[in-house]
């Protein structure tokens, strides 16, 4: 019996010095205090033992109960002090937070951006809050116009306002820098509208180009050079004649719908086609407004739309998704 004890210390000593968290440490306590636990096996056979030896045996027995006991207190406390904190293992690794990537528009913007550089444009910022002037009247868009009524502004007074298209740039750059220009402007635009194609923030990037010599060739081929590189080199291309205030004349361009590669959808209306920019000869009336002599140069410009160019590349069918930042969304583009 004796030895018995001494080997049931022996193997409580080991146990206890490995157990590393309180749930273990109450395995433990079931398994040698427990009803059915080691130590009290043992004292159950105290009955067949010499009647003399009954005391000697069961005072080692309660010693050992009480070294048991003791211990598991000492080992709780122990583990309190170090690192497991009330069922926490607080030396477990964290949750680690997620890596961030540049937003879906972000990246389609400085691949646009890109491509112009390598025809030779040159990246110009505006201002998001724009004048009246700016906007509208020196892009040959005057009050009343019903051009106004094709754009919902967001206006602070009658004359401040957020800018409705990156066009104004295009105002700012000949005002301050004069002529050759060359640019790409990129930015946000506002407008007071919202459904699946439409959202109150989108982006923009406006194209000018002024200089002596330049012509509507110049035009289809950077734009042809800019989409064959964007949606790849067998994207069908065509010109629409069209209007805008500050071009004359004026085309919007359609690439061939990329969703049911002309056959004729939802997304482009049955028609196999998909307008995704506006462009033309600068009017001579904008010149006016930025003192250049409109009998001296030429130029082209054009604005295009940056989410809807990520929807058509991306097949996105929901332009709001853009900004609703749901990651299981915006993961798919890290
Ligand atoms: N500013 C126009 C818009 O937001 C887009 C546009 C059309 C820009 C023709 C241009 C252009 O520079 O030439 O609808």
């Amino acid at each position: 019996m004796d030895k018995q004890l001494e080997a049931l210390q022996k193997a409580f000593d080991e146990d206890i010095a490995q157990a590393r968290s309180e749930k273990e440490l109450d395995q433990l306590k079931v398994r040698y205090l427990g009803r059915k636990g080691e130590l009290t096996s043992i004292l159950r056979q105290m009955g067949s033992l010499d009647p003399k030896e009954r005391p000697r045996i069961g005072g080692l027995s309660n010693k050992l109960k009480v070294y048991m006991e003791n211990a598991f207190d000492l080992r709780v406390k122990d583990l309190e002090k170090t690192h497991v904190v009330k069922g926490v293992d607080v030396s477990l690794p964290g949750r680690m937070p997620g890596k961030g990537g540049v937003h879906i528009v972000n990246q389609v913007l400085s691949e646009i951006e890109d491509i112009f550089i390598n025809l030779g444009f040159r990246i110009v910022a505006g201002p998001e809050i724009e004048d009246d002037y700016h906007n509208f009247e020196a892009l040959n868009i005057p009050a009343h116009h019903p051009a106004r009524d094709m754009q919902d502004t967001f206006y602070f007074s009658e004359d401040v306002l957020l800018r409705t298209h990156t066009s104004p740039v295009q105002i700012r750059v000949m005002e301050s820098e004069g002529l050759p220009v060359r640019i790409i402007a990129p930015g946000k635009v506002y407008r007071c509208d919202s459904d699946v194609s439409h959202i109150p923030m989108f982006h923009q990037v406006e194209g000018l180009w002024v200089e002596e010599g330049i012509t509507f060739a110049h035009l289809k081929g950077v734009l042809y050079s800019f989409l064959h590189t964007f949606f790849g080199p067998d994207v069908p291309i065509r010109f629409r004649a069209s209007f805008f205030p500050f071009t004359e004349p004026s085309a919007e361009v359609d690439i061939g719908c990329i969703i049911c590669k002309g056959r004729g959808c939802r997304v482009c209306g049955n028609t196999g086609w998909i307008e995704i920019l506006g462009s033309g000869m600068v009017d001579p009336a904008v010149y006016g407004f930025v003192d250049i002599d409109p009998e001296s140069v030429t130029g082209f410009a054009f604005g295009l739309g940056v989410e809807r160019v990520a929807m058509l590349k991306y097949c996105i069918d929901d332009i709001r998704l853009f900004f609703e930042n749901d990651l299981r969304f915006l993961n798919q583009f890290s």
